[in-house]
């Protein structure tokens, strides 16, 4: 039985998935929210429900096979219908970070082919400003250093992001340098400028693709902000 924290995140993951209708084709996000909803939609699938899916990251590729979730690819569909992913920060407009389980390029790709984009967060991750929470800048690893020094000069502390000691590797085969900007007060215009230095692959701010966020609280309730 979840309490706390844990909760807030199933309620969440959980209540987004009650978007997903029949023949819809979905996007399944990364994370230990999202986590709670693909264990969902196994769920109806299981009971019935007719869907195809598309997963962000190879964790959740690999949850939706366990679940036998049918999967589909770009080869196959244009657009999907809805996309339920968490995020690391959301504000007031429902402007987004993400990218703190490394997913940022691939989650983007496919919100940005969604007809709807439904976040699911515990009740932590609502802020006033963007920025306390490390944007994530996705790179690719040839002049890495280079792409970091010209980041920095941007306004912000950088960080390769490691795992057991190593650079942290996505699924795309880039590395991840974790951006300190403590407050983001122009998301489209810091996302414009990250984007055009050489090197960046994709960064961790999401503006304007949220179209509703569903917040699970602690106490085991959810909110919807639109
Ligand atoms: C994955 O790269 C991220 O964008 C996640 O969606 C984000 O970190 C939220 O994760 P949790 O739901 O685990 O907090």
């Amino acid at each position: 039985m979840e309490t706390g924290i844990a909760l807030a995140k199933k309620v969440a993951g959980q209540k987004a998935v009650e978007y997903i209708k029949a023949g819809m084709t979905v996007g399944l996000g990364t994370g230990s929210t999202a986590w709670w909803a693909i264990q969902e939609i196994g769920a109806r699938v299981k009971a019935g429900l007719d869907i195809n899916a598309i997963a962000t990251s190879d964790q959740s590729y690999e949850l939706a096979v366990a679940l036998q979730i049918p999967l589909i690819t770009f080869e196959e569909i244009t657009q999907i219908d809805v996309d339920i992913d968490g995020a690391d920060e959301v504000d007031r407009q429902l402007q987004l970070i993400k990218g703190g389980g490394g997913a940022l390029l691939r989650e983007k790709i496919i919100a940005a082919a969604s007809q709807q984009m439904i976040v699911a967060v515990d009740e932590h991750k609502l802020v006033d400003t963007l920025g306390k929470f490390p944007l994530p800048v996705e790179v690719v690893v040839f002049g890495w250093e280079m792409t970091a020094r010209k980041l920095a000069a941007l306004g912000t502390q950088t960080v390769l992001r490691e795992k057991n000691g190593q650079p942290f590797i996505t699924d795309n085969g880039n590395y991840i340098i974790d951006c300190a900007f403590n407050a983001i007060t122009d998301p489209a215009t810091l996302h414009t400028r990250l984007n055009a230095i050489p090197g960046v692959a994709e960064n961790g701010l999401f503006v304007n693709y949220a179209h509703t966020v569903i917040v699970g609280y602690e106490n085991g309730t959810v909110n919807t902000l639109y």
